[in-house]
């Protein structure tokens, strides 16, 4: 059976570190906007680049995420969606064009998603995740799974991780209860090592 399931949550709520669980789980499409819009920063489109909307931890205009869901999620078979929809624009946009086996929302508390950006390093070459404190690579600065070097966001700074936490409440919000109010919603607490936090996804997934 194919899944698709949206995984919904805050910056730094595990989203991407669940994500990749989720699709080595299943065989699914790993589906994020992050991740898509990182790889096309400098790209020139109509409103300006992604980077001078992201390196502010505002949103990117909806027109170009459309297009990279629309596109990624016609290509697979079963995915999972990370990052998107993050405004009701956004989510009425994505029920147009698919329909959801799960939806699930990854619950932190604001501190500990601080605390979780601000230690964030990213692999350069795979993207493989890590935190400094959290889940440290075994050499420091170089990547477990390929040896490529670690870095750290530009949106990892404190003050654009508390501001993109502000464009999660004011934007995101509203679609976490529009799922809610449908009765669609199952939330996890997300407090917890990665392994257990998955263990309870799966147990949504598969129940
Ligand atoms: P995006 O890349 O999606 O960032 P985000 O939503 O802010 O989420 P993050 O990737 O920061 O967090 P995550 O939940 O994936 O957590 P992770 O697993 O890494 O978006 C970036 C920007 O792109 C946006 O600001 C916007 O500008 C633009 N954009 C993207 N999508 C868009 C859209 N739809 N519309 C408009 N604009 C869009 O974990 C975080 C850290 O915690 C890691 O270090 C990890 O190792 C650690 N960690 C994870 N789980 C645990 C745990 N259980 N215990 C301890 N530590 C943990
Ligand atoms: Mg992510
Ligand atoms: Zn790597």
């Amino acid at each position: 059976m194919s899944h698709r399931i949206l995984l919904l949550g805050a910056p730094g709520a595990g989203k991407g570190t669940q994500s990749a669980k989720l699709a080595d789980e299943y065989g699914v499409e790993h589906v994020t906007t992050g991740d898509a819009l990182r790889a096309n920063k400098e790209m020139e489109t109509e409103y300006g680049t992604p980077k001078s909307f992201m390196d502010a931890g505002e949103l990117v205009p909806d027109p170009v995420v459309n297009e990279i869901v629309e596109a990624a999620l016609s290509d697979a078979d079963g995915f999972v969606l990370d990052g998107y929809p993050r405004n009701l624009d956004q989510a009425e946009y994505l029920s147009e064009i698919t329909d959801l086996d799960a939806v699930i929302l990854l619950d932190v508390d604001e501190e500990v998603l601080v605390d979780r950006l601000t230690g964030r390093r990213v692999c350069d070459d795979c993207g493989a995740n890590y935190h400094v404190d959290f889940h440290p690579p075994e050499e420091p600065g170089v990547c477990d799974d390929c040896g490529g070097e670690l870095i750290q966001r530009e949106d990892d700074t404190e003050e654009t991780a508390r501001e993109r936490l502000e464009v999660f409440y004011d934007n995101t919000e509203p679609v976490v209860d529009h799922f809610r109010d449908e009765g669609v919603l199952v939330e996890v607490d997300g407090e917890a090592t990665p392994d257990e936090v998955f263990d309870r996804i799966r147990d949504v997934v598969e129940n």
